[in-house]
């Protein structure tokens, strides 16, 4: 099934490669980024990723999955972590994130680590420790390709990425554009983290990356600028955030409202939403799947630092702002409160690990080339759409006429929802 749907995609590229011929410069590819070009770029502007690095060791069995026995299928290692990707799909856009992460010295870290120095990113801020296990899952995938069970084994994370690492960081975390912190740090790091950055007025988007590790922002909430939740965290965050109020949502109802409408659907999750935002998180960008995402504000902030902004000095980073700039232009969305739905284009899907990451790295990217957060959230959907197109996490270059073309698409179709 997936060789097939690979087959068609192979097929379906080559039709549009056919159809939009491409110049080479813009086709992205971190071995394009030469080492001249990256001595040009002020480290200390370097957008900030924490949180994990893991490998990832993933099982697709050919069949469904029998408990009790083995089942044959294939398996690969891949280079995984909800930072790890943020960061590399942010490189592959052209910009040149700084990762504070840790990894053992052990073939696991080895692996992990040599993406980071063949593309020439900084690896100043991941501690390599003696006689710690690098942070590795196991994950099993159903027959559909949707995750059925993980097993993680990534304490290195909680344990050594600790306030005392974040601190010997400072300098460079209060001199980003902006600060992206993953829920596998402990809270106390969290907090440290959040700390520097608002200091030096620096804001911070969080991940929440999964639905047992999103409540860790109930300690940190008002520092939070931005946060990216599928529907199930948006809810045990709201629950978290609510001094224990329920906020379940039966499967069954979710699913009829989002055959109904997408207003519908908004209108189930809107209490959940309110929490957050009554709570300070400035913009909250809900992922829902095949259906796009919901961004919903009570004002847009400008998720940049004012000073750092039009400071884009790669050859990449201007290409992507012009490009996007050029095919959609910015848009004032003056009604506050603000909520929107902005669509998921039809996609081929191979594999939909790693969407929720590229759809973060997009956006995080694109803003700090100076886009505005409408403009980055549609860069960000076009992301993760090419994500689910291809079978690793993170895909292998980015073509960026494809990408602003549909970012396009999406801001035309975009719609306003009701949020008061
Ligand atoms: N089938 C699909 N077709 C097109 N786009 C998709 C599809 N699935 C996901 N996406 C895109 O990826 C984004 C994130 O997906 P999803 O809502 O599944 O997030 P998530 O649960 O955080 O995912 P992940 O487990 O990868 O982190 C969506 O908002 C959407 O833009
Ligand atoms: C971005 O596009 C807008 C509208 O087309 C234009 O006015 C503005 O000058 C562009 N910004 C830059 C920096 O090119």
């Amino acid at each position: 099934m997936e060789s097939s749907a690979f087959r068609r995609l192979q097929t379906i590229a080559h039709h549009v490669l056919l159809l939009v011929p491409e110049t080479s410069t813009n086709i992205l590819n971190p071995n394009h980024s030469s080492s001249v070009e990256l001595e040009c770029v002020d480290s200390s502007s370097y957008p900030v990723i924490i949180g994990g690095m893991v490998l990832d060791v993933n099982g697709r069995p050919f069949t469904d999955t029998l408990p009790g026995t083995t089942t044959p299928g294939k398996i690969q290692h891949v280079s995984g972590g909800v930072a790890r990707n943020v960061a590399e799909c942010m490189s592959k856009l052209g910009s040149k994130p700084f990762i504070i992460s840790v990894v053992g010295l052990d073939i696991a870290g080895d692996v992990l680590l040599k993406y980071w120095e063949s593309s020439g990113l900084p690896t100043s801020g991941i501690l390599k420790l003696q006689g710690v296990t690098t942070p590795i899952v196991s994950n099993i995938f159903d027959s559909r390709g949707e995750l059925a069970a993980a097993v993680a084994s990534v304490e290195a994370v909680e344990e050594f990425l600790t306030p005392d690492w974040i601190w010997q960081l400072r300098d460079t975390i209060s001199s980003a554009p902006l600060l992206m912190v993953d829920a596998n740090l402990n809270p106390k790091s969290l907090e440290a983290a959040c700390k520097v950055a608002t200091e030096s007025g620096i804001p911070v988007w969080f991940e929440p990356v999964s639905v047992t590790k999103s409540v860790r922002i109930a300690s940190i909430a008002n520092y939070i600028t931005c946060t990216s939740p599928n529907e199930d965290e948006l809810l045990a965050m709201a629950h978290a955030l609510s001094s224990g109020e329920e906020f379940c949502v039966d499967k069954k109802e979710s699913a009829k409202r989002k055959r109904q409408s997408i207003e519908s659907f908004f209108s189930l999750l809107k209490p959940a939403i309110c929490v957050l935002l009554e709570k300070g998180i400035k913009l909250l960008v809900v992922t829902l799947g095949s259906d796009g995402v919901f961004i919903c504000s009570r004002e847009i902030p400008s998720f940049m630092k004012d000073s750092l902004k039009n400071t884009r000095t790669s050859f990449y980073e201007k290409q992507l702002y012009e490009l996007v700039n050029e095919s959609c232009p910015p848009k004032q969305y003056a009604n506050s409160p603000c909520a929107l739905h902005f669509p998921a284009l039809p996609s081929s899907v191979v594999s939909l690990t790693g969407a929720g990451d590229c759809l973060v790295g997009g956006i995080l990217s694109s803003l700090s080339t100076g886009l505005d957060m409408m403009q980055s959230v549609a860069m960000g959907v076009a992301v993760a759409k090419a994500a689910v197109e291809c079978e690793t996490n993170i895909p292998a270059e980015f073509s960026l006429t494809k990408l602003a073309a549909e970012a396009r698409q999406i801001l035309l179709s975009a719609k306003q929802l009701v949020l008061d």
